[in-house]
């Protein structure tokens, strides 16, 4: 792929599409959803809004660090804390896919009304090939493919949906990402779902047990940043295990950590990390979150498993 002409052909196309009309940027902070609002950024100027739906699933300071990032790249980000809605949808769920359902229905219904706020009649959003055939080959629902849940974008919401990065590859985003003059902490960033924390947590999600696994995430991000995994992170289990706290016996969460080298996040092979850092990683998390009582490393690769836990 030969980047820059790619680029000029996306802007192109997205000047088409959009017209003189008005549109908005779904932006995650993730890679692709970063490069999708450079891109859409350097078509419309102010014609595009960048809106950042906070979720109350998102890693620890993220909607700020976002606004930093696109701040010094003199692109607006607004920020919509919609956490209640998602908890609420998410509430009682326990089945992967249900949760994965809630998720993306919320997602869309809180997008929805804040693209009808601000009278935007296109949605651009950085989904790319490898979440189009997971979706197609009934691997999973991703939140992004709108056919695929049966909802009509322009009917349901009101507004069409602009994908410049429906063709491409992981690789070939990032390398988007970085013509586009993106940061490294963004076009290296490790993938992360859009449903966020939600595909981290087995069992219920609410804000206590997203709080857990959101604090046991900034350890293994910290610890495993000079490894470069594809993708490192933590797992909350719903099952419970003993431990021992000022000799009284206590129950307490489990924590799981994966980590995985991937080109494309197709397959999969967990990563071979020190025992070292695995040791320090699970004393850390013990230590700094006392109500984790274990802490476990996931050795399966993809497939059979899914680099997600839902
Ligand atoms: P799995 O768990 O299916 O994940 O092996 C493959 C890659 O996709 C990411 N992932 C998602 N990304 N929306 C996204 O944007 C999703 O719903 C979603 N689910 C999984 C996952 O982190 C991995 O990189």
């Amino acid at each position: 792929m030969n980047t820059k002409k790619f680029i000029e052909k996306q802007i192109d196309e997205i000047k088409k599409t959009v017209g003189s009309g008005k549109a908005i940027s779904a932006l995650s902070g993730g890679v692709d959803s970063s490069a999708c609002t450079v891109l859409a950024h350097r078509a419309l100027g102010p014609q595009l809004k960048v809106l950042f739906i906070d979720d109350g699933l998102m890693r620890q300071d993220e909607p700020g660090e976002v606004r930093k990032i696109f701040g010094k790249l003199a692109i607006d980000v607004e920020i919509v804390n919609t956490s209640d809605e998602f908890f609420d949808a998410l509430k009682g769920k326990v089945d992967p896919e249900e949760k994965r359902k809630a998720f993306r229905y919320t997602f869309y219904k809180t997008f929805g009304r804040e693209v009808l706020k601000s009278k935007a009649a296109y949605l651009v959003q950085g989904t790319i090939a490898a979440d189009i055939i997971e979706t197609k080959g009934g691997i999973k629902t991703q939140h992004n493919i709108l056919e695929q849940i049966g909802i009509d974008p322009q009917k349901g919401f009101g507004f069409k949906v602009v994908e410049p990065l429906k063709e491409l590859f992981k690789q070939e985003v990032r390398e988007v990402a970085r013509e586009l003059g993106l940061p490294e902490s963004i076009y290296l960033r490790m993938p992360f779902p859009g449903p966020a924390l939600a595909t981290r947590i087995i069992g219920e999600v609410t804000p206590e047990r997203v709080a857990l696994v959101r604090k046991a995430t900034v350890i293994v991000e910290q610890e495993m940043a000079p490894l470069k995994p594809f993708q490192a992170f933590s797992v909350l289990m719903n099952d419970m295990g003993t431990g021992i706290e000022g000799g009284k016996r206590k129950f307490g969460h489990i924590i799981i950590i994966r980590s995985v080298e991937s080109r494309d996040a197709m397959t999969a092979e967990p990563t071979p990390v020190p025992w070292e850092v695995l040791t320090k990683m699970a004393g850390r998390i013990v230590t700094e979150i006392p109500e984790v009582t274990r802490v476990a490393y996931e050795l399966t690769p993809k497939p059979p498993a899914t680099i997600e836990y839902i």
